[in-house]
């Protein structure tokens, strides 16, 4: 089978660990990859709150923090629904200032099996620096790791960001019915929004990945 190109092969600027955990992505069904599947043991998989030089890079949004996540959400124009739900897992990036600079998170179907990625925004002055891509995946490999063998998401916007990161467009409808619990199908159903939206997703086979 043909390699993929690994997505860090033209960026210069981003670091190298960042560079081969999203090459490994990339790679992940490809039985010949020359990235080595252990790229996988990255620390976000143990953890909700990974730290980097000492400081925290995401963290488990908890009752208190969602009045700030609302705000950012707000400002970047993604929904808004379900933000305090039990059933919603969501994280954030903060600068050493405590601002929130990213967000990300998903919500599971009722057997695990389906997840619908949801909240990945970056603050403006800090996009296209690799944040989105590592915001993305902490959620892909978290939902992955509690079980979840496939991803989906809605995106009008931004699907070429998604399609980098291994998603591909996919029957909204189907869509739906397989997370027809969750807040945002929920909300975009009952608008009657849910025929304006784009869907998109992808299979996930992150059995190695550290438990
Ligand atoms: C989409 C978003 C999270 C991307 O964040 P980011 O930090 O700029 O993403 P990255 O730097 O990791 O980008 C990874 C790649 O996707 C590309 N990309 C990012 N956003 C894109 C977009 N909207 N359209 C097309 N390509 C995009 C980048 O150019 C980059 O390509 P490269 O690897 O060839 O250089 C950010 O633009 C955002 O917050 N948008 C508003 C909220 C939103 O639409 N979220 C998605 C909800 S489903």
């Amino acid at each position: 089978m043909p390699r993929r190109k690994p997505l860090g092969a033209t960026s210069h600027s981003r670091p190298a660990r960042y560079r081969s955990i999203v090459a490994a992505w990339r790679n992940l069904e490809d039985s010949d990859s020359s990235v080595p599947r252990q790229a996988w043991r990255y620390p976000i998989l143990r953890s909700s709150a990974f730290h980097e030089n000492g400081r925290v890079l995401f963290k488990q949004v908890a009752v208190a923090d969602i009045e700030g996540l609302r705000r950012f959400l707000g400002e970047v124009d993604l929904t808004l629904s379900g933000l305090d739900a039990p059933t919603v897992k969501l994280w954030t990036e903060h600068d050493p200032d405590g601002s929130i600079i990213g967000s990300t998170g998903y919500e599971l179907s009722p057997n695990g099996t389906h997840a619908l990625i949801r909240s990945v925004a970056v603050a403006p002055g800090r996009r296209a620096a690799g944040a989105g891509s590592r915001l993305a995946m902490f959620a892909i490999s978290d939902a992955a790791r509690s079980g979840a063998s496939h991803a989906w998401l809605f995106s009008r916007r931004s699907g070429p960001f998604w399609q980098k990161l291994g998603f591909e467009p996919a029957d909204r409808d189907e869509m739906a019915a397989v997370l027809a619990q969750t807040h945002q199908v929920r909300l975009f159903t009952e608008t009657g929004q849910l025929r304006h939206e784009v869907a998109w997703s992808r299979r996930l086979e992150l059995h190695q990945a550290v438990r």
